[in-house]
């Protein structure tokens, strides 16, 4: 069998009066209605409800919650492993069509079916705008599991070159033994959903633990997983706190692999207490590790960049999603020669951003997440301004009722200021002066002051500035963009990753991250 041909999931645009508005405002409508809702763990397709609870809370409106959740204990965690790595055998020996088919047909009840009930979850939970929640609980999401089972047909068809007479090789993908963790974070409901979703593929079965701020709309992906027919037991979804649920995971002998999203700090530690289980022999396998973790992304312009352009892309790149997508701008590089006319456009553009509820058609941004990355936004901003930084628009917040943070640009002189070295995922733009002639100083300065290296972009009509640009900036980022804002990577498109600080850059959206997750056997027969 070949599996169908796949495409990216058209974008809808909501525009005005139309049909897909009016049904998008209608589920956000309902599901207001019907909050809090009641998410229990999922172990075996069975909902397990426990006496500890937390609050999924609405970052727009601290009246109201999302969802109570049910938080998992150690018998549910260990339950969920041990249930899962019963089921193991069976999902692997299942044909891989049958497998493929399921997750075809769960972004097909994605893309149709649950698209405005999970748009309305990831609006109203995480903040999002509805063109952002589309971007990702729809678009992403579906092409995630569509190109994934792409990727993976690709991945089991590569069979070694040479047949020696009267033998055939061949080189059979096996799931890894043993489960994959995988952990995901609130920004975007498609990572959740592809964290889980990419072990299972290829023959693994995962326990998934959600972050609490995404909760709900990752309890319907999920739920949408079993309606497209996964056996129940092959992706757990264990909701909990992290000492429960990835310590009684990290313990396990059956831990295989991590898949993880999140920041630096936990990516470091969890790889230190696996390393620590290796060196005790704990696990049956060396573990497989794969993390995506931070960014403190550039946008470095020249002095031939359309200016116009260069602006627009900016505030995209730093205000969509109030800047907590690890992909986006966060410390921007402009020549002296332009300056002047390059600030004058950008503050006029960030003029025209609305801030306030998400699910309000005008406000092109939403809240951040929650307090504590309120707090942190807001401290980094007043740390800018104690270093001598001059806050050139924005620089407030309001956490009177959700947590809105105005979209702020600092002028720093200081190149290596505390908000151009460390990633504060909020709508901050730190923008550093350069004198036209110290060009290689400034490529010296983007590659040096911090430890990540995930997204970048360079603006330039002279294509030898352009290509001098991107070789000096090779290693500074995994996805680097020309002319275009270093944000909003499309599966299948742009494969998607960093390295250094950033993670292990096994490419979300691409064949290559589908071999992190198998274990090959080679094959000799003699005739
Ligand atoms: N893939 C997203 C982007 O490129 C970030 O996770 O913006």
């Amino acid at each position: 069998f070949k599996i169908p041909q796949v495409e990216n999931e058209p974008m809808r645009s909501y525009a005005p009066g139309s049909p897909e508005r009016k049904r998008l405002e209608d589920a956000i409508t309902k599901m207001k209605s019907e909050l809090p809702f009641d998410v229990p763990c999922v172990i075996n397709g069975q909902e397990i409800r426990t006496n500890a609870t937390g609050k999924q809370p609405m970052p727009s409106c601290h009246a109201d919650h999302l969802c109570t959740y049910h938080k998992a204990d150690e018998a549910t965690v260990k339950r969920a492993i041990r249930d899962a790595c019963a089921a193991q055998k069976e999902w692997e020996d299942m044909p891989w069509n049958d497998r493929a088919a399921i997750f075809l047909k769960a972004a097909d009840l994605i893309s149709g079916k649950y698209r405005e009930q999970i748009l309305a979850a990831t609006m109203l939970g995480q903040g999002k705008n509805a063109w952002q929640a589309e971007i990702d609980a729809a678009a992403e999401l579906c092409d995630f599991l569509r190109f994934g089972v792409k990727y993976v047909e690709d991945l089991y068809a590569q069979q070694p070159p040479k047949n020696a007479p009267n033998t055939w090789n061949r080189v059979e993908y096996r799931a890894l033994e043993g489960f994959t963790l995988a952990i995901s974070p609130f920004n975007f409901t498609a990572i959740g959903g592809n964290l889980a979703a990419t072990p299972a593929l290829v023959g693994n079965v995962v326990i998934w633990k959600p972050s609490p701020a995404a909760t709900y709309s990752n309890y319907l992906i999920h739920k949408v997983f079993l309606e497209a027919g996964l056996p129940p037991s092959v992706i757990q979804f264990v909701p909990g706190d992290p000492e429960v649920v990835v310590q009684e995971a990290l313990k396990d002998r059956e831990f295989a692999a991590l898949h993880f999203t999140g920041s630096t700090a936990i990516f470091r530690m969890l790889w230190k207490q696996i390393g620590e289980g290796v060196g005790e022999g704990r696990y049956r396998s060396y573990p497989r590790i794969v993390g995506e973790t931070g960014g403190k992304n550039f946008h470095f312009v020249h002095r031939s960049a359309d200016i116009k352009n260069a602006v627009q892309q900016a505030v995209r790149g730093a205000f969509e999603y109030q800047g907590q997508k690890c992909s986006a701008l966060s410390r921007l590089y402009v020549p002296a020669s332009i300056w002047p006319q390059f600030k004058e456009q950008l503050l006029a553009e960030t003029a025209k951003i609305k801030v306030g509820p998400s699910e309000k058609w005008d406000n092109f941004m939403g809240p951040v997440i929650g307090k504590p990355g309120f707090d942190k936004i807001m401290g980094y901003i007043a740390k800018a301004k104690e270093e001598g930084g001059e806050v050139l628009c924005g620089g407030s917040g309001d956490d009177s009722k959700g947590y809105f943070i105005q979209p702020t640009i600092i002028q720093t002189k200081d190149p290596k200021s505390v908000t151009m070295r460390e990633e504060i995922f909020g709508p901050v733009i730190t923008a550093y002066v350069y004198n036209d002639d110290e060009i290689e100083k400034t490529f010296e300065l983007i590659n040096t002051t911090t430890d990540y290296a995930l997204t970048g972009a360079i603006f330039a009509q002279d294509r030898s500035a352009l290509i001098k640009a991107s070789n000096a900036l090779r290693h500074a980022a995994g996805n680097v963009y020309y002319n275009e804002k270093c944000t909003g990577a499309v599966v299948g498109q742009q494969p998607f990753g960093g390295s250094r600080a950033s993670g292990t850059n096994d490419k979300a959206g691409s064949m290559s991250i589908f071999s992190r997750f198998v274990s090959a056997r080679s094959i000799k027969e003699s005739f």
